[in-house]
Formats: structure tokens, sequence, C-alpha cells
């Protein structure tokens, strides 16, 4: 449920504001770790989706890893105190500066997506005398249907290493001296509510894997990376996502070696849900086929929406009237700055507070500076 309490404060911080229930995430963090450790799976939290240091702490206390895409989430993991060899690090291109960094703190992996990058890995371990720990992230080509923004795992999309190349790749890692083969990974895309794309995947990984054991790869770690979705339709039905459902899919279905550890990068799933934008409306106004509410948050603030076409429940905390349709909008210059096309609240005036919900992931850290705004403040709740 939304957090009530905040009513009695609103009035005195200025919106739009991004605000974070901790009560919301200790939960979900305690439910991800009751079905994650009962089946000796690691978790890496995907840093991207909010990298907000309270929530970063909260995560470290609950000993998830971290799983980072640039050398500054990596600067920044290794600042907040999670261990590097809890730490993975992604990403289809990856400066020198930043493998340099990778290979200085001995992280769990960095994970290729190139057969230039393993070659590129060992060059600058080699300046560094060290052997990187690597692993081949391979593009399964396998359409997890989800929207095709966010759609990261068929033949068509820029990530990892394709299946027909992978061979080429192991031989080459068996001639490299500074580079360690160690695992490999995987991520078919995000936002993945159903259960198929994940069976799929388990599919191929049982197979990729027995061939690569066959050709004598030493397989320490196995990372499906992320994908799990949240429900935005609904929030408070689902404020924490089934994990022991979406962990059972793999123990049911994968078939590996127990000596290999089998690890995810989860990223919405553990952050969305206890985020969420507080915005104030600036006018109302309407004609014959609609009635705008037109608010201060824009899609500087939230660009899930504009980017996507993604949907995020609206609601008014001022107001108790009989419910009008209205379409939400922001104040940015771009006809695609709008919230919802077809939202049902109660009767909203000037000056009403509405909250937009699920923006934990991927809202606050999408935010930008555009029209010379100013980026939102953060608050959280006092548990
Ligand atoms: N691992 C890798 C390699 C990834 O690229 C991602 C997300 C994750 C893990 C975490 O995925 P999650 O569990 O959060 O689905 N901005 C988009 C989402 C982009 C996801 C990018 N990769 C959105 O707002 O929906």
């Amino acid at each position: 449920m939304f957090n009530a309490p905040l009513l009695k404060t609103i009035n005195d911080v200025n919106t739009p504001y991004y605000y974070y229930d901790t009560k919301v995430l200790v939960d979900t963090l305690n439910a991800l770790n009751k079905a994650s450790v009962s089946k000796n799976y690691h978790v890496h939290y995907a840093m991207k989706a909010n990298s907000n240091i309270p929530i970063l702490n909260l995560i470290k206390e609950h000993n998830i890893g971290i799983d980072c895409v640039s050398g500054n989430e990596l600067t920044l993991a290794l600042k907040e105190g999670f261990e590097a060899s809890k730490i993975a690090f992604a990403g289809v291109g990856k400066t020198d500066d930043e493998i340099n960094l990778a290979i200085e703190h001995d992280i769990l992996s960095i994970n290729c997506e190139s057969i230039q990058e393993i070659q590129v890995i060992n060059e600058l371990a080699q300046l560094q005398n060290k052997v990187a720990n690597i692993s081949i992230r391979i593009n399964p080509d396998l359409d997890a249907g989800t929207h095709p923004n966010i759609t990261t795992g068929t033949q068509l999309n820029k990530f990892g290493i394709s299946v027909e190349t992978l061979d080429l790749a192991i031989d080459i890692c068996k001639d490299l001296r500074h580079v360690n083969l160690n695992g490999i990974h995987f991520h078919i895309g995000s936002q993945i509510r159903s259960e198929m794309p994940y069976v799929q995947l388990c599919k191929k990984v049982n197979t990729i894997v027995k061939s690569l054991l066959s050709k004598g790869v030493n397989l320490d770690v196995v990372n499906l990376g992320g994908g799990l979705g949240i429900n935005y339709n609904d929030p408070d039905s689902e404020m924490i996502p089934n994990f022991e459902n979406f962990f059972s899919i793999f123990s049911d279905n994968l078939s590996l070696p127990k000596n290999i550890s089998v690890h995810f990068e989860l990223g919405r799933s553990i952050v969305g849900q206890c985020g969420s934008l507080i915005t104030k409306t600036l006018f109302t106004k309407g004609n014959d086929l609609k009635q705008f509410v037109i608010v201060d948050a824009g899609m500087t603030e939230l660009m899930r929406p504009a980017l996507y076409n993604s949907f995020h429940k609206i609601q008014n905390l001022s107001s108790t009237k009989p419910a009008k349709m209205y379409e939400v909008v922001g104040p940015i210059c771009e006809t695609t700055d709008t919230f919802d096309k077809q939202v049902l609240l109660p009767e909203t005036v000037r000056g009403d507070f509405l909250v937009i919900r699920s923006v934990g992931a991927y809202g606050e850290v999408m935010a930008s500076n555009y029209n010379l705004r100013v980026k939102p403040l953060a608050y959280y709740s006092l548990n």
C-alpha cells in the first residue's frame, strides 16, 4: 500500500520527488534471500536499476552481490563495501580504463561480449601481471517476448557472443595466459512475467554446459542474468515478487553438475515496488475530447512511459471526489511527455498531489536535465 503517513509531510518538500519505502525493500530482500539461499543460488543486484546509497546499503546488509555495467558503478560498489568476489561486470562496450579497474580489483567475473573484448582483457591483464576471471556472455537467440526496447537475447540484439561463435571463443581463451574463463553468462531481457522464456533458457543452458564440459572448460559459474518482472498494473496485490516461484523454474529445469554455482542478476524485481514518484498538479484543462491534468513531474523525472510506452499506476493523494477520466501529462515540450492517456482519478484540481507507483527501478537513474530541469530529490521512509 502507498504509505499514507507521508501525506502529513508532503507540503513541506518540493515536488516532484522520489519516495522510497524502505520497509517494502527490506521485506523484498528478506523474501529474496529466503527463496535463493534454500536453493544455494547467488544473487547480484543489478545496480543500474537504482544506485542510491541508502538502497545499496540495505542490499549490502542482506549479503547480496552486485552486477555493474560501468566503471563508475564498479567504483561505487567497491566504495560502498561490496566484496569484489561478489561483483560481476557486464557491458557490450567497456573502455580500457573500466577493464583495468575490474582487473585491478580481482572481481568475480568480467562478462565478455565479444572475442575482441576477451583479447583486449588478456592484453591489459598481462600489463598488470594478472590473470582476469572472465565469463562469456552467450546470446542464446531466444525471444523473451518483452517490449522490443528491452529484449536482449536474440541475434538481432547487440549483446553477447552467439552460440555458433562459442567454440572459436573457447579455443582462443585456451591460448591466452592472462584470462581465466570460469563462467558463462546470459541475460534474455527485462520485465519477463511468464515462465516459458526461462524454461527455454534452462534447456539451452543445459546443452551449452554439457558441450563446454566435454571440451574441458572449467566452469565454476553459470550466471542467468535478471529480468523477473513486477506487477505494474496492480502493485498493491503484489508488492513482493514471487521469488520462490521464479527460482523453482530453474531448480526444476536446470541440470548442472553440483560444483557449478548458479548466479542471478536481479534489478527491477528487487527495487521496483519500493519507489514512488510524488508530483503536484499544476493545472487542469479540457476540451470536448479530453481532460488534461498537467503535473510538475515529466519525462525528465520518469522516462519509462515516453521510452517504452510503459504503464505506471497513478493515484490522487489529495482528493476523494467522484472519479473522472484524465490524461496525465508533464510540463516538457514533447508530446511523448505523457504518463497515461486514460486514467480514472478522483476529480483533480490545481494543487492536488499525485503518486506514480512502481518507479523504484529505472526511474530516478534514468532522470535527465533536459529543458535544464533539476534532477529530483529522493526521500526515504523512516522504518
Ligand atoms: N543483467 C544484465 C546484463 C542486464 O542488462 C540487466 C538489465 C539486468 C541484469 C537486470 O535486469 P532486471 O532484473 O532489472 O530486468 N530501462 C529498462 C530496463 C533495461 C534493463 C537493462 N538490463 C526499463 O525501464 O524497463
